[in-house]
C-alpha cells in the first residue's frame, strides 16, 4: 500500500457523499413512465436489478452502482466496489457478462497510478466471474467514486425475485453484518490492522459462488444486503402474505462491529435506516440491541435466501468455505402477523 495518501481521508475531507435513503428513493422515482412489455422486473418493485427479456429463453438483467472509497488500498477499494456492483446480479440468479466502469477522480490529491490500481482490482473481479469489461467513463471529482454498469443474463423463468418468499422457508444470510459501522470506524483511523483485513476480505468476496451453488435449490426469494441494511432489504422483501422474523442470537456479526458501534462509529445511512424501519419492525426483549447492527448500512454484504430448511442445511455446508464460515440460518418466513418484521 501507499502510505503518501489514504484514500478514506479524502472522502472525509469531502465528506458529502450522503446516500439518499429508501423513501426519498420511492418519492423521486414515482411518475416515471417505464411501461414496456418486454420488462420482466422495473424499478416499481425493489428488486436488486432489471430484466428485460429479449427472447423466449434470454433477457438480460442490468443493475449499476458506486461507491466512495471504504478501505485506504485503492487495490482492495477497487475490488469491493467491484464486488458491491456485481452483487446485484448475483441477487437475481443471474450470470454476468459485460460490464463498464463509473468513476469519479480527484486528479488534484491523488496520483493516477491510485486509479490504475483501482481499475486493476475491479478488474480482477470482473473476471473472476466471467464478465469482461468493455469500457466506462471517468470525470474529475472532487469525491472519489468507483462503481460498475454491469451487464448479466437469465432465462426469463429463472429469475430470483425479493418478494416471493414462501411460508416455512428458512433466511439464510451469506456473509457478517458490520461492515459500515467498520468502514467508518476505517476512516477515523480506529480499528485494528486484523479487523480492517477481515472486512475487507469479507467485502472483495464475490456473492457468485453462492449464487451458482444456490440455484441448484428450490430458491423462493433472494436478495443482498446492501445499502439499506438487513431490515431495509428484508422490508423490499415483504409481501402481503408473510412476515419475516429474525433470531437475533444467530447473526453472523464482523469482528469488532458491535465494540465500534458502542463508540458511534456509525454511518449517517445506517442512522436513517434505523428510522425508515421503525413502524414495520418490532424487536422483542433483548433484541432491539440488534437493532443497529441490523439496520447497518452494507458495502458488498451478503445474500439473503429464502429455501427450505434442509436444504439450507446442506446448502451452508457447501459455501461454508467460501463464506469463510458466516453463512448462517438468521430467521424464518411467517404467515403475516402485526408487523411485516419480528426480531427475536
Ligand atoms: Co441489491
Ligand atoms: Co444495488
Amino acid at each position: 500500500m501507499n502510505n503518501e495518501y489514504k484514500l478514506t481521508k479524502f472522502v472525509q475531507a469531502a465528506g458529502c457523499a450522503a446516500k439518499m435513503g429508501p423513501g426519498d428513493l420511492k418519492h423521486t422515482l414515482c411518475g416515471l413512465n417505464t411501461e414496456s412489455e418486454n420488462l420482466l422486473v422495473g424499478f416499481e418493485n425493489s428488486e436488486d436489478a432489471s430484466v428485460y427479456q429479449i427472447n423466449d429463453t434470454q433477457a438480460i438483467v442490468q443493475t449499476l452502482d458506486f461507491i466512495t472509497p471504504v478501505v485506504d488500498d485503492p487495490y482492495v477499494y477497487g475490488k469491493i466496489a467491484a464486488a458491491n456492483a456485481l452483487s446485484d446480479v448475483f441477487a437475481m440468479g443471474a450470470d454476468v457478462k459485460t460490464a463498464l466502469n463509473i468513476v469519479g477522480f480527484d486528479k488534484v490529491n491523488l496520483p493516477v497510478d491510485a486509479l490504475a490500481e483501482i481499475l486493476q482490482g475491479g478488474n480482477e473481479k470482473i473476471r473472476e466471474c466471467g464478465g469482461v469489461l468493455m469500457g466506462g467513463h471517468t470525470i474529475e471529482s472532487p469525491e472519489m467514486y468507483y462503481g460498475l454498469s454491469v451487464t448479466g443474463l437469465i432465462h426469463p423463468d429463472k429469475i430470483s425475485r425479493n418478494n416471493t418468499a414462501k411460508i416455512g422457508h428458512v433466511l439464510i444470510l451469506t456473509k457478517p453484518l458490520g461492515t459500515g459501522i467498520l468502514s467508518t470506524a476505517i476512516k477515523r483511523d480506529l480499528l485494528s490492522e486484523s479487523s480492517t483485513e477481515e472486512a475487507a476480505k469479507v467485502m472483495q468476496t464475490l456473492n457468485y459462488m453462492p449464487s451458482l451453488i444456490m440455484r441448484e435449490y428450490d430458491v423462493s426469494a433472494c436478495t443482498d444486503v446492501t445499502g439499506f441494511g438487513l431490515l431495509g432489504h428484508g422490508l423490499e422483501c415483504i409481501n402481503p402474505d408473510i412476515s419475516l422474523h429474525i433470531d437475533a442470537s444467530t447473526l453472523p456479526i464482523l469482528p469488532d462491529a458491535l465494540k465500534m458501534a458502542e463508540l458511534d462509529t456509525v454511518p449517517g445511512g445506517s442512522k436513517r435506516n434505523m428510522k425508515h424501519i421503525e413502524d414495520k419492525v418490532s424487536f422483542v426483549g433483548n433484541a432491539i440491541n440488534s437493532k443497529l447492527i441490523l439496520s447497518d448500512a452494507q458495502t458488498s454484504g451478503g445474500l439473503l435466501i429464502a429455501m427450505d430448511e434442509k436444504d439450507a442445511r446442506e446448502y451452508i455446508k457447501r459455501v461454508e468455505e467460501l463464506c469463510y464460515g458466516y453463512a448462517t440460518i438468521i430467521g424464518r418466513v411467517e404467515a403475516k402477523g402485526e408487523k411485516d418484521i419480528i426480531v427475536f
